[in-house]
């Protein structure tokens, strides 16, 4: 069975459903979500990650952890949260680079939230022999309470989005909806107008209290827009292709463009310094991607350069994720030198 015909026999039984109820039964029905039953990363997967094109994100990430650490001023034991952590890559990558700072990794527990019990058994696998006490979470709700360095790659672009269109009436909320034929379609027609992700607003309200209640710093990497924007960001890809949103529920990844203005204006609500966002890119560099993808380069054979040099471009690289993707800091509102960062950033 398909989650095609539950989603019909759901909208029979109670009516149309909002952009978000579609998004969130696409990807975390807990039979047939798409995250629920499959590995859906790399070349036989759907899309690839930065931590999966190159172990220099990873590692620079790892790098930028232990820095933090030091601006929180070495706390003895230290929550090392990554949320929606895929294969496990990044967190063992920056565990791997992050080696190199004394004390740090004496200080590390590992705690992964994620809700797909397929991806937590890969993550286990890939982070066996790593002798750091591990948690894993259904959700940031069960974090402890301890100085935390949060990292989150590619999460809040798979959170459930609301869509709205302009009408005569005014501004309606957009839904998926059953014709006589048993197909689901979009309601009402139109151009979307504006997008809004409250459960991400709600995960990063949470993650500013309890950062400024323990002490600590996050970085959320995603793709999205700095300023907030109009328009239909929804998309769905399934073996690297685009596909219509409705077409193949289940099968392919859904996902939005993440709206980084509110993202940067909740937390400071909730009173945490910003930095941010700034271009992955830029962040990179300013980080030494280059350096390191030239250490890389010097003990590396014919057919690995390649790999190296292409896997360097494509995080850098403005025409590849260069640009589209953006890097966010919550960091203590003393902090003034964050690596990657100008200076903390008020958000109207
Ligand atoms: C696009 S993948 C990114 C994986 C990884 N960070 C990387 O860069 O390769 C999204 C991850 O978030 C997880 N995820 C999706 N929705 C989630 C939720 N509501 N709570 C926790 N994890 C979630 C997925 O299972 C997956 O591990």
């Amino acid at each position: 069975m398909s989650l095609q015909p539950i989603i019909a026999e759901h909208i029979r039984a109670k009516g149309k459903i909002s952009v978000a109820e579609y998004m969130s039964l696409c990807l975390a029905h807990p039979e047939f979500g798409y995250y629920m039953r499959k590995d859906p990363f790399g070349a036989n997967g759907d899309f690839t990650t930065a931590p999966e094109i190159s172990q220099i994100f990873g590692e620079l990430l790892g790098l930028w952890c232990a820095h933090a650490w030091a601006l929180m001023g070495r706390p003895k034991r230290i929550a090392l949260v990554e949320i929606g952590p895929g294969r496990g890559t990044l967190m063992a990558d920056m565990l791997r680079a992050s080696r190199i700072q004394p004390g740090f990794h004496e200080t590390l527990t590992l705690h992964l939230v994620e809700t797909s019990p397929l991806l937590r058994e890969t993550q286990e696998k890939k982070l066996h022999d790593l002798k750091f006490p591990k948690f894993w979470h259904e959700s940031v709700d069960s974090l402890p309470d301890l100085p935390t360095i949060i990292m989150a790659n590619e999460f809040f672009d798979a959170l459930p989005i609301h869509q709205f269109i302009k009408t005569k009436e005014g501004e309606v909320e957009r839904h998926v909806a059953l014709n006589d034929a048993g197909e689901i379609y979009f309601t009402p027609a139109g151009d979307v107008v504006r997008e809004s992700c409250p459960l991400a607003l709600e995960i990063v309200r949470k993650l500013s209290a309890h950062l400024i209640k323990n002490n600590g710093a996050a970085l959320f990497i995603d793709y999205g827009y700095s300023k907030g924007s109009t328009g239909d960001t929804l998309q769905a890809l399934l073996a690297h292709q685009f596909y219509e949103v409705l077409a193949t529920p289940g099968e392919a990844d859904l996902t939005a463009h993440v709206d980084f203005q509110s993202i940067a204006q909740a937390a400071q609500k909730q009173g945490i310094g910003v930095m941010g966002p700034v271009a992955q890119g830029i962040f990179l560099d300013r980080l030494g991607a280059e350096i390191r993808m030239q250490q890389l380069l010097q003990n590396a054979s014919e057919g690995q350069r390649e790999t190296i040099l292409s896997g360097y471009q494509r995080l850098v690289m403005p025409d590849a994720m260069g640009h589209l993707f953006k890097v966010l800091a919550l960091v203590p509102k003393h902090w003034q030198q964050v690596p990657g960062f100008q200076s903390q950033v008020v958000h109207p």
